[in-house]
């Protein structure tokens, strides 16, 4: 039988193998051991960072650890920048909840420890890289520490942004647009070209690029953004192109206005803020709303998607 999904060594999906062939098949021969193996791997692994949990004081995380409910993550090992962000944070959260295995980046020092903590508190598990996605080396210390903490790499997400001025093409220093471009382009490009061989290395994985729905509908001043969002989802589209025969799966998500800190700094409060949400629904995403959209893609549920934007904006774009 053929498998649908190559296994990662780490873990990863078992339930895909079983979907990939005849289940009695797997009763006969070598099949048989290495169905037995894979359950005996994820068992271990739910023990183990169970214990972790519990070693932290942290009963609630161990119990949540050994639920029945499926841990859709598990076995994944993902690195997000902007892990100490508003969706970046969110996603790492559902991430290890869901049972993976995190590197947060971030150049934020505080923010992104502040993340790992929660995690940890939560019967995670999380390493920490801090530095500026502009920087190739900060690409190789997140995937170094990806290998060293975890043995490997699944899923990339990226979710920095290097926010600049408000102005038309006209106004906009270029200094600006390269500052911008540097973290919210090239960075990705950066931290894909050393990442992918590594998840073909290991059988194959997600990559998840946020995106934004002002790729689609821009606003005012905001050229930089709108053109550098539209290109990762480009970007995604040349790398399912390129990829997908080594099992590499890359789409956007595409949040709309999604009620965290850097959202709030451009109103005067929370509340004319939600009031220029401009959704369908009066009010403003959560973070936790495009974070389920980030374990969909980065699981196996997602299996057949590729090349694809998730548009997640309460309608934003629809009118
Ligand atoms: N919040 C929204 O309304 C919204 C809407 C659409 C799309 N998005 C997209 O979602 C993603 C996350 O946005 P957010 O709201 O969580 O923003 P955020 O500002 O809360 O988080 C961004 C994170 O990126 C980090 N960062 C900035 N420059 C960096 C650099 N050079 N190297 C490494 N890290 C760096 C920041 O320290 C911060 O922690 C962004 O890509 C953003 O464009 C957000």
């Amino acid at each position: 039988m053929e498998p649908l999904a190559r296994q990662h060594p780490a873990g990863g999906s078992f339930v895909c193998a079983l979907k990939g062939g005849d289940a009695e098949g797997a009763d006969s021969g070598p099949e048989k051991g290495n169905y037995f193996k894979i359950i005996c791997d994820r068992v271990g692994v739910r023990l183990a960072m169970s214990l972790r949990a519990l070693r932290r004081d942290s009963l609630a995380g161990a119990l949540r650890i050994l639920s029945p409910v499926s841990r859709r993550l598990l076995g994944k090992i993902a690195i997000v920048t902007g892990a100490g962000g508003g969706i970046g944070r969110a996603i790492c959260l559902a991430y290890a909840d869901e049972g993976a295995a995190l590197v947060c980046g971030d150049i934020n020092h505080e923010a992104a420890h502040e993340t790992v903590a929660q995690i940890k508190a939560r019967g995670g598990r999380a390493a920490v890289v801090i530095g500026d996605l502009a920087r190739e080396q900060t690409s190789l210390d997140l995937i170094a520490a990806a290998r060293a903490e975890f043995g490997g790499l699944t899923t990339v997400v990226n979710s920095a942004i290097r926010d600049v001025s408000y102005l038309p093409v006209t106004e906009l220093p270029l200094i600006e647009w390269q500052q911008s471009l540097d973290v919210n382009l090239t960075g990705p490009f950066l931290l894909l070209k050393h990442a992918i061989p590594v998840m073909i290395e290991g059988g194959g994985g997600s990559i998840i690029l946020i995106a934004s729905q002002l790729a689609l509908t821009p606003k005012p001043g905001r050229a930089w953004y709108s053109s550098q969002k539209g290109a990762l989802i480009s970007l995604v589209k040349a790398l399912a192109v390129d990829h997908s025969a080594q099992n590499i799966r890359a789409n956007t998500l595409s949040p709309g206005p999604t009620a965290d800190q850097r959202f709030f700094s451009q109103w005067p409060n929370e509340a004319k803020a939600h009031e220029h949400a401009s959704t369908l629904f009066g009010r403003l995403g959560t973070p936790a709303e495009m974070a389920a959209g980030a374990v969909f893609l980065a699981s196996d549920e997602s299996s057949f998607m590729t090349g694809s934007d998730l548009l997640i904006d309460g309608g934003y774009t629809a009118v």
